[in-house]
């Protein structure tokens, strides 16, 4: 049995101050019509202009094939906007944002394309957007290449001078970057060859999120939790991404994707590495983007006959039926993979990922096993009920925060013990609203900051890490299916319990 108290956390000081406005800037973002500009670039940038935000001036050009005019195209951003935004709109801020959308009709392929684009941006520029830029590759990786070989034919991208003078221009590119470690590389080799490394913001959106930003906060920012931050308290740790939905109509992108592609090569080794790295020496980008890298080069690479033992899959039933699947896929929507990280700190304390779509409840955490006492005193006061070890949860969403979960005497004539949590949640301590993932990371790119975008080094290791395990499964087709609803396969608690450990129920 475990007990809940719910603690409110009173928070002391802690006042953001004011976030510098980043410099004039004109945003560009090629696949303007599609999902992701919808659902959240579009959002998060109107959100931006309400909170002061966004640069001024600024202007947002979409290209994109589908035709339509550019207030067409305002339209259609209000639609999305209006559904997808943390806030309602209000039509005078409306109005501020809609006058700052363009919309260009374009393939592409085509050079006139671009050369519309040049026009467009040299009068943002004389509005006063000094010939800064934001590309934003919102589009099938598969064009990425086509757009970065245009942008520099037409003289609209420039590498940064050797003393970094002159205006910005930054690219910001999608996940996944790549489909494996070859194409990833040449993806990378191809932007190098136009752009200095700094003018490359390769995103993850899930750096963005305040819960994961918080890891680094809540591990070096007190001092009661790094001491114990080792294998010589910590038994395993589990990092959860389970989501309730399917793949909402994107059948063909995920098809060539699946979930090891999707997620895990990218989100959860993302989250990983800021729940295993060392201390850095400071929060510069690549002061923290080099202690992250460290931990993903210790992760114990697996061999294609360690596969089976450390990593299985599962497709939900009725994914094969969805729009744009093929009928005999053999596409993973579900994963769990045991993680050894070969270093001082944490030798032999596994690390059990799972991620899913069409499971049970949405719901993305990490969860720190401590060790178990030794059971000698307790040995009789606990009949009855398992002393559990405790576990310090991480939510990272939905209902944003830290539990604890740990061991209290029952009030009582005897010594009994019981496990309670204690829960902090955002919404209880600070109040206000969550930035989206988006929001922060779109600012971040007009400031040039990298801190929460993913550094080569670290795209190319998480790709040796992953094929071996996909290369393994295209190989050997026959995916099992798990029912839709459910916590996944079978042969995921198979593999944690071979630990002697299970999953955190879903949800809990
Ligand atoms: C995206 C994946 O990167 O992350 C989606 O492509 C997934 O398939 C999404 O649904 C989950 O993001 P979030 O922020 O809702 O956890």
């Amino acid at each position: 049995m475990t007990l809940t108290s719910s603690v409110v956390a009173e928070v002391i000081g802690g006042d953001q101050g004011d976030s510098p406005r980043p410099p004039p800037c004109a945003i560009v973002i090629f696949g303007a019509t599609g999902d992701l500009t919808g659902r959240k670039l579009g959002p998060a940038l109107y959100n931006l202009m309400v909170d002061g935000l966004l640069p001024e001036p600024s202007v947002i050009i979409g290209v994109a094939r589908e035709a339509m005019t550019s207030e067409e195209f305002a339209n259609k951003m209000l639609r999305k906007v209006s559904e997808h935004s943390r806030r309602e709109i209000e039509p005078a801020q409306w109005e501020r944002f809609a006058a700052k959308l363009d919309y260009i009709v374009g393939d592409f392929t085509q050079p006139d394309t671009f050369e519309r684009l040049g026009a467009r941006l040299a009068a943002a520029d004389a509005r006063g957007c000094r010939a800064n830029r934001l590309f934003y590759f919102a589009t099938p990786p598969s064009v990425f290449p086509t757009i970065i070989e245009q942008l520099a034919t037409h003289k609209l991208i420039a590498r940064l001078a050797p003393d970094a003078s002159g205006p910005a221009c930054r690219v910001i590119v999608e996940k996944p970057f790549g489909r494996d470690l070859a194409t990833a590389r040449s993806l990378n080799d191809l932007i190098a060859g136009y752009l200095d490394e700094s003018q490359i913001f390769r995103i993850d959106h899930y750096l963005g999120k305040e819960t994961v930003q918080n890891i680094l906060v809540l591990r070096f920012g007190n001092s009661i939790f790094e001491p114990l931050w080792n294998r010589n308290h910590i038994d395993h740790v589990e990092i959860t991404a389970a989501e309730s939905i399917g793949i909402e109509g994107r059948g063909a992108f995920y098809e060539a994707t699946g979930v090891v592609r999707d997620v895990i090569q990218n989100h959860l080794l993302q989250v990983l590495a800021l729940i295993a790295m060392e201390v850095p020496a400071s929060f510069a980008p690549d002061d923290i983007r080099d202690e992250k890298i460290q931990v993903l080069r210790s992760i114990r690479r697996l061999k294609p006959e360690d596969v089976a033992a450390n990593a299985v899959r599962g497709q939900y039933r009725g994914y094969r039926t969805e729009h744009g699947v093929a009928p005999d896929s053999n596409t993973a929507t579900y994963a769990a993979m045991r993680v050894m990280i070969d270093d001082w700190r944490w030798q032999g304390v596994p690390f059990f990922l799972r991620a899913g779509k069409s499971l049970a409840e949405r719901v993305t955490e990490v969860a720190i096993h401590f060790k178990s006492v030794p059971l000698v005193l307790f040995k009789h006061e606990s009949a009855g009920e398992a002393l559990q070890h405790a576990v310090l949860t991480l939510r990272i969403q939905p209902e944003e925060g830290i539990s604890l979960r740990f061991v209290a005497k029952v009030p009582g004539d005897r010594i009994a013990v019981g496990n309670v949590l204690m829960t902090m949640t955002y919404a209880d301590a600070f109040k206000r609203p969550i930035s989206e993932a988006y929001e922060r990371l779109l600012l971040d790119g007009m400031r040039g900051d990298a801190t929460l975008y993913t550094r080569r080094d670290s795209v190319d290791r998480a790709w040796q890490l992953m094929d071996p395990i996909i290369h393994a499964w295209d190989a050997a087709p026959g995916v099992p299916e798990y029912e839709p609803g459910s916590a996944g396969p079978a042969a995921a608690d198979e593999l944690i319990a071979r630990d002697g450990d299970t999953w955190r129920p879903l949800g809990t």
